[in-house]
C-alpha cells in the first residue's frame, strides 16, 4: 500500500488545527464577575440576614476573604499574622465584639459557648471563633475592655469538656445527643487550628485535623464517590449528600489546611497536610460528576427530585479555587467557572432562574427534611420557628434582576432553606456569605495568574495529540 507522504503531511495539519479549534472553544469564560456595587449589596443583605451563630461566623470568615485576603488563613502570608490590625478589618473585630459583648452581660463564668446555639447546635457558636481570637490578637480588648481571650477560651474549653463526644473523640454537634454534621467542619476545626497557631499549642492543630479525620470517617461514602453523607448517629441521621454539606467540609478542611501550610508547624505536619489536600480532592471528585448542564448542583447532589441550589453550588467553586491556589490541584477548575459564570451570568440568559418569591415550604422535600438547624426535632425545645431569619414571604416586590441568579436587590436565587434544608427558601444569609467567599476565592485566582485555567483543555489536548501519534504510527506501520 503507498500513502503519499506529503498528502498525509497535510492531513494531519489540518487534523492538529482542528483539534486545536475545539478545544479552545471548551476554554473557560472569565469575564462575569460582579460589580463592586452589586458585591456590596451582596455584601449587606449578608449583614441584615446573619443571626444564627454559624451565620454570623460564616460572615466574619467571609470579610476576612473578601476584604482583609492577606489576613486569611488561605492567603499565602505566614502565620501568627502582626499584631496591629488594617482598618479593613473593623467590620470583623465589631462582629466579635458584639458577640462578646452579650455574652459578658450575662454573667455566666467558665466554659460556655460565644453565643446562644440555636436549639442545642454545639458546633455553631465556636464559628465566631477564629474573629474572637483575631480581635484578642490585636489588641482590641486594650480599648474597649472586652475581654476575647476569655471568651475564647471558654468556648474552646466548653467544646473540649462539656460537648458529648463519640468513643473515639469525634466532639458532637449537638450538646444534647452525639450527633455528627457536616456542617461541624467548617464551624469547628478551623477555630480549634487558629487557636493552636495563637497559643503556640500544636495539640490543639493536631485536635483540629483529628476531628477533620474523625467526621471523615463517619461521614464518607465510599458508595457515592466520596461525596459525604450529611448527618451520622442521632435522632435525625440523614445520609443523604447534601450538596451545601460536602461543601462545609470541604471548605472547612481547606482552612485547617491553610493554617497548618502557613504556620510554624507547617514542616512538622506535613502529612496531615497531604490528607486534608486528598480529603477535599475526594469530595470533589464525588460531587462534580454531579454537576447539572446549568453549572448548578441540585440540593442533595445525586438526588434529581431536588432543586438546584446556588448557595451550595458557591462554596464549592470557591473551594475549587481554594484548592488550586493552596495545593496545585486543578482538576475541577473548569467545573467550577461553569458554575461561577452561570451564577454571575446576566439575566437574560436562557437559564433565567426561579423569582425569589417562593416560600421556604414550597419545594419537594428530600428524605431529610426533618434537619432542621433551627429546632431539633425530637425535643421540647422552646427554639419558636419565629426566630427564623429566612423569612419565608418576601417583603421587596420582585423588580427586575439584571442578574440570573440574584434577586434585584442582590440575594442570591434559588436557595436551600437555611433552617429547613429539605426545602427551598427564598433568602439564605450563607448563600450571600458563599457568594462572597467565591468572589474573593476567584478574584485570588486570577491575582495568582489564574493556575490551572486550562486543566480541563490541556487534558482533551494531550488526549489528542496521544490519539494523533496513534494513528500516525499506524498510517506509516501501513506506508511501510
Ligand atoms: C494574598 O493577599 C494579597 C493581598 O494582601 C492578595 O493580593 C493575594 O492575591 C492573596 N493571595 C492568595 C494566594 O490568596
Ligand atoms: C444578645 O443576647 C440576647 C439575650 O440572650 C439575645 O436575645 C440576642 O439575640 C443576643 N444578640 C447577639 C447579637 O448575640
Ligand atoms: C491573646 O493575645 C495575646 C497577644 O496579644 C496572646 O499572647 C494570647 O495567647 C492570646 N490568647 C488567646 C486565647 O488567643
Ligand atoms: C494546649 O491546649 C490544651 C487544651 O486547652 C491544654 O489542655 C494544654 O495544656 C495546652 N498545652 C500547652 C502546651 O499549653
Amino acid at each position: 500500500m503507498f500513502v503519499n507522504c506529503s498528502h498525509l503531511r497535510s492531513q494531519l495539519l489540518l487534523a492538529a488545527g482542528g483539534l486545536f479549534l475545539a478545544s479552545t472553544s471548551f476554554a473557560p469564560v472569565h469575564a462575569q464577575s460582579l460589580t463592586n456595587d452589586q458585591l456590596d449589596q451582596v455584601k449587606a443583605r449578608l449583614a441584615e440576614g446573619a443571626t444564627h451563630s454559624w451565620e454570623i461566623g460564616t460572615r466574619a470568615q467571609a470579610l476576612i476573604e473578601s476584604d482583609t485576603p492577606s489576613w486569611s488563613v488561605l492567603n499565602s502570608s505566614s502565620l501568627p499574622p502582626s499584631h496591629s490590625a488594617p482598618s479593613s478589618l473593623d467590620e470583623v473585630i465589631s462582629i466579635a465584639r458584639s458577640v462578646v459583648n452579650n455574652r459578658t452581660s450575662s454573667k455566666i463564668n467558665g466554659p460556655q459557648p460565644l453565643m446562644d446555639a440555636n436549639g442545642g447546635a454545639a458546633g455553631d457558636p465556636p464559628s465566631i471563633g477564629v474573629a474572637v481570637l483575631l480581635a484578642n490578637w490585636t489588641g482590641a480588648g486594650s480599648q474597649d475592655n472586652v475581654d476575647y481571650a476569655g471568651a475564647a477560651t471558654d468556648q474552646l474549653e466548653y467544646l473540649l469538656e462539656k460537648v458529648p463526644k463519640t468513643s473515639d473523640g469525634a466532639i458532637s454537634h449537638r450538646s444534647e445527643q452525639v450527633a455528627l454534621w457536616s456542617d461541624f467542619v467548617y464551624m469547628v476545626p478551623p477555630f480549634l487550628a487558629y487557636y493552636g497557631v495563637l497559643t503556640q499549642n500544636q495539640s490543639l492543630v493536631q485536635a483540629a485535623y483529628d476531628q477533620c479525620r474523625l467526621y471523615r470517617q463517619y461521614l464518607v461514602d465510599d458508595d457515592a464517590g466520596g461525596m459525604w453523607k450529611h448527618i451520622a448517629m442521632g435522632s435525625t441521621p440523614d445520609n443523604g449528600h447534601w450538596t451545601t454539606g460536602n461543601g462545609w467540609a470541604a471548605g472547612g478542611m481547606l482552612r485547617v489546611l491553610g493554617t497548618i501550610q502557613h504556620s510554624q508547624y507547617s514542616k512538622s505536619m506535613k502529612n496531615q497536610a497531604n490528607d486534608l489536600r486528598d480529603w477535599v480532592v475526594e469530595i470533589h471528585n464525588g460531587i462534580y460528576p454531579h454537576q447539572q448542564t446549568t453549572g448548578l448542583f441540585k440540593n442533595y447532589a445525586d438526588d434529581s427530585s431536588t432543586f438546584e441550589d446556588a448557595s451550595g453550588t458557591a462554596i464549592l467553586a470557591s473551594t475549587v479555587y481554594r484548592l488550586a491556589l493552596l495545593a496545585g490541584v486543578h482538576t475541577h477548575l473548569p467545573a467550577a467557572e461553569k458554575s461561577r459564570t452561570a451564577l454571575f451570568a446576566p439575566a437574560s440568559s436562557s437559564s433565567s432562574s426561579s423569582s425569589s418569591s417562593s416560600s421556604s415550604s414550597s419545594s419537594s422535600s428530600s428524605s431529610s427534611s426533618s434537619s432542621s438547624r433551627s429546632h431539633f426535632s425530637s425535643s421540647t425545645s422552646t427554639a419558636p420557628s419565629s426566630t427564623s431569619t429566612a423569612p419565608s414571604s418576601s417583603s421587596t416586590p420582585s423588580s427586575p434582576s439584571t442578574l440570573a441568579h440574584f434577586t434585584s436587590d442582590m440575594w442570591l436565587t434559588p436557595v436551600v432553606n437555611p433552617d429547613s434544608i429539605g426545602s427551598q427558601g427564598s433568602r439564605s444569609p450563607e448563600g450571600q456569605a458563599f457568594v462572597v467567599e467565591m468572589y474573593a476565592a476567584y478574584r485570588d485566582w486570577v491575582d495568582a495568574g489564574s493556575p490551572g485555567a486550562n486543566a480541563g483543555v490541556r487534558a482533551r489536548a494531550a488526549g489528542g495529540a496521544v490519539l494523533l501519534a496513534f494513528v500516525c504510527s499506524v498510517l506509516l506501520l501501513f506506508a511501510a
